[in-house]
């Protein structure tokens, strides 16, 4: 604490990444990243791209990015925000929407970002409880509320809402704006973004970071009625107006047409994490059923902490939590399967 700092600094709390070890080359499993590469298109046309031309500002307005993202959903242009990464489109957010007297509402295990934004942005919070099988209940969600938001499906559990649930949801609160966190959605949920056509208070954040392989260039993005999506731009060009650099403006350009290329690495991870779960359940670890690139996993005799410890010490990074209700878990990013076999071997040596 300094004697030069303001109240806010003061009182933040701020988010703690998952490590990113600078000194040894571990197998990551902690950060939900894409073990894959990202597209072969993506890498051509960035090396294209590095000349010169970097001297000048980006396209303050992201235009050919947002394009190809309206395209490949199928809505307007006008309905597309982007920033630098969700995590930014997540704080825009936070601040054009939820800075009122009434409470926010999240659930109580999440992504631990929400309360960081709350203190940020003085924006009061209220956590909803899990269900005892750690699913959202959005029948929960029926009090008074400056907002709502939840992931879908939920981080750290894996565990996703139909989208019947959300809609029935939806029908009775249109006081307040709605927002789904879609960061993991492409691994096996369903998308909120045709209902935004539906729901002017809906908005759906999503992510470059997982399934398109591209968490190093932060692109993120909102879809969601035009007057909600203005609601952002008018906060982002109250800051910065150039919040995507050139290059990530490439990347994600190219990679959300290479549909070829996402089909086939989500497939492949999603094959991976069915074979994943049938081994570790061998190992006598119950598994939540995921709809992600991760799994949610608690063994049956040894404490998590234990084996996070293990495996960190073994040259294996997985995320673990100290927190109420998941101090027992362990959430392991799916990676590929060579990464997985040894994880698997690892923990066949760790476990007597
Ligand atoms: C639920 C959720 N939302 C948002 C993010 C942020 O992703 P990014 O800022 O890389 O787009 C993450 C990252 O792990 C996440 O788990």
């Amino acid at each position: 604490m300094s004697k030069y700092w303001s109240k806010l600094v003061t009182r933040l709390e701020p988010y703690v990444p998952g490590e990113q070890p600078q000194d040894q080359q571990y197998i990551k499993l902690n950060t939900n990243e894409n073990p894959y590469p990202p597209s072969p298109k993506v890498l051509a046309a960035l090396k294209e791209s590095i000349d010169g031309s970097l001297r000048l500002y980006p396209d303050p307005n992201s235009s050919q990015l947002k394009q190809a993202i309206a395209e490949y959903y199928k809505v307007a242009i006008e309905e597309v925000f982007v920033a630098n990464g969700s995590d930014e489109v997540l704080a825009v957010t936070f601040q054009a929407f939820f800075t009122n007297d009434k409470p926010l509402l999240f659930p109580d295990i999440s992504y631990s970002f929400y309360e960081v934004y709350c203190k940020l942005y003085d924006i009061d919070e209220k956590r909803v409880p899990l269900d005892a099988d750690l699913s959202i209940n959005l029948d929960h969600y029926s009090i008074e509320n400056g907002g709502v938001i939840f992931p879908n499906p939920n981080a750290p559990t894996g565990k996703a809402l139909p989208l019947s649930a959300i809609k029935k949801y939806l029908e009775e609160n249109n006081k307040t704006v709605v927002v789904v966190d879609e960061a993991y959605v492409d691994f096996g949920a369903e998308s909120v973004i045709p209902l935004t056509k539906i729901y002017p208070n809906l908005l759906s954040i999503q992510t470059f970071s997982k399934s398109r392989s591209l968490a190093g260039s932060r692109i993120g993005y909102a879809i969601g009625n035009k007057s909600l999506i203005e609601a952002l731009e008018r906060v982002k060009n109250s800051y910065n107006s150039y919040t995507l650099d050139k290059l990530a403006l490439i990347a994600g350009t190219v990679s959300i047409k290479d549909t070829d290329y996402f089909q086939k690495t989500v497939n492949t991870i999603i094959a991976t994490r069915e074979e994943t779960i049938t081994q570790l359940q061998a190992l006598n670890f119950s598994i939540i059923p995921s709809c992600t690139n991760f799994v949610f996993a608690q063994h049956n005799s040894i404490d998590a902490e234990t084996l996070y410890m293990q495996l960190k010490a073994s040259g294996i990074l997985v995320r673990y939590f100290k927190r109420d209700r998941i101090d027992n878990y362990l959430r392991i990013t799916i990676g590929t399967d060579n990464e997985m076999k040894t994880f698997v071997q690892r923990l066949n040596e760790l476990i007597p």
